[in-house]
């Protein structure tokens, strides 16, 4: 099947997306009705939504019956379904592997082969109703930006992409390469040591184009002798990083199990805490009181803890999961409780890209309702990464919505199979 956005869509879609592409299209008009709409921004269910969308933007939302189609309006009513802004997921590894790759065979991809993995994994994205990810890292250096660029040009199918380009973190630590013997003197591109190391790093990917900014505070899970409660960068290097993105506009996100690492992090100012795995009273009181979003992606421990094993997860790897998974979900819910920001991130790449969705019941049995775990993944989302025209159906917004089947509000997992996608106004799935 050839990826030219317009015969792509119009396979997927039919008619409707050949009178919705893009720019050069003229004004075309699409008035979309449903049985229910979740308001991300007011937190409720509405009946009988119908949303006029013009030129990839939502025009107006009103009531179905009363919101009537302007002449020439395409009409579509998607019966027993519910409506809602395109999912975002704040923690995604695009360029991870495909299909049935083990797990050090993953981590000897060379870049081109990782730049496929992202095209392949961003069209799968998409398709399961995640219309914007941040890529939070790249092992593959540069690849998400330019598979991001090829998205934007409509050559590709793919959610919206914020890239942090590669992961700054220090030498030997979580973001660096330790699995290669040190004749090879291997590191990966985003290690640097020292405030102004830092600093010029943080330059380094905004001049190839990344559009946010990672960086490793602690250990982690999947990486080699490296403990996961363990800080790594200095306060002092993680404010140089912190300041340097903020002059330039970039918010940041640092991985951060350990519990020194997570307020270290928060102090310095960092927009997001990834896995926030080991989180005490002090930790949720910094959160709370520097509006620091934390990002906790608790559904992958079930997936490494069934599935790892067979996929060749290293012993080392394995046991830092089953000692950080119960801790993290923990903390979930103190945090929700404590009423602390919550993003949805869910580290996929660690399982298959597409299943992000299985997060969401996950949230919900940990302490938030189905209305927070959507805003979760929607309105908060689109906060943190400073967008006002993303995560809520409303006018003026990017036409970016997706359809479940029946109510997630009484049933949250439906959203681990959407049968419609919008994005930009275009139609990617309509099942
Ligand atoms: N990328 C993370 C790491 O390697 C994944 C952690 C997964 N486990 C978890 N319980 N969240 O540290």
């Amino acid at each position: 099947m050839s990826l030219n956005k317009p015969s792509a869509v119009a396979l997927l879609s039919g008619l409707l997306a050949c009178s919705t592409l893009g720019p050069s299209a003229q004004a075309e008009q699409l008035l979309l009705s449903a049985d229910y709409m979740v308001d991300t921004l007011s937190g409720e269910l509405v009946p009988n939504p119908a949303v006029l969308i013009s030129d990839g933007v939502i025009e107006a939302v009103g009531t179905r019956g009363e919101l009537a189609a302007p002449e020439g309006a395409t009409e579509m009513h998607l019966k027993g379904k519910t409506l809602l802004p395109g999912f975002m997921d704040m923690h995604v590894h695009l360029d991870g592997s495909v299909g049935d790759v083990s797990f050090l065979e993953s981590r000897f991809q060379s870049v081109p082969r990782k730049t496929v993995n992202a095209v392949v994994n961003a069209r799968t994205t998409l398709m399961a109703g995640f219309t914007s990810v941040r890529n939070v890292g790249a092992m593959g250096d540069y690849s998400v930006i330019a598979v991001r660029d090829s998205i934007k040009g409509g050559e590709l199918m793919g959610p919206r992409i914020w890239d942090a380009g590669p992961s700054l973190g220090i030498t030997g630590g979580h973001c660096d390469d330790n699995f290669s013997p040190p004749e090879q003197k291997k590191k990966n591109t985003g290690v640097a040591n020292g405030p102004w190391a830092v600093r010029e790093k943080v330059r380094e990917n905004i001049k190839y184009g990344a559009d946010t900014i990672k960086f490793c505070a602690t250990g982690g899970v999947f990486s080699r002798g490296t403990k996961v409660g363990a800080i790594q960068y200095s306060l002092e290097e993680m404010q140089a990083i912190v300041s340097e993105s903020h002059y330039r506009d970039l918010v940041v996100a640092a991985h951060a199990h350990g519990t020194e690492g997570i307020k270290a992090a928060i102090i310095a100012g960092v927009d997001s805490v990834e896995h926030a795995s080991m989180l005490d009273d002090e930790a949720i009181e910094l959160a709370l009181e520097h509006g620091t979003y934390l990002s906790m992606d608790i559904y992958n421990t079930e997936y490494t803890l069934s599935m790892g094993r067979a996929n060749g997860v290293p012993e080392e790897n394995l046991r830092k999961e089953e000692s950080v998974g119960q801790v993290q979900r923990d903390s979930f819910s103190a945090a929700v409780k404590a009423g602390v920001k919550m993003v949805f991130g869910s580290d996929a790449s660690i399982y298959p890209h597409g299943l992000n969705a299985r997060q969401f019941s996950r949230m919900v049995k940990f302490g938030m309702t189905e209305m927070q775990a959507l805003q979760a993944a929607t309105i908060n989302s689109a906060t943190l990464m400073k967008q006002d025209d993303l995560g809520a159906i409303k006018a003026g917004y990017l036409a970016d919505i997706v359809a479940v089947e029946g109510n997630p509000l009484e049933d949250i997992s439906i959203t681990e199979s959407v049968p419609f996608v919008m994005k930009g106004g275009v139609v990617y799935k309509n099942l």
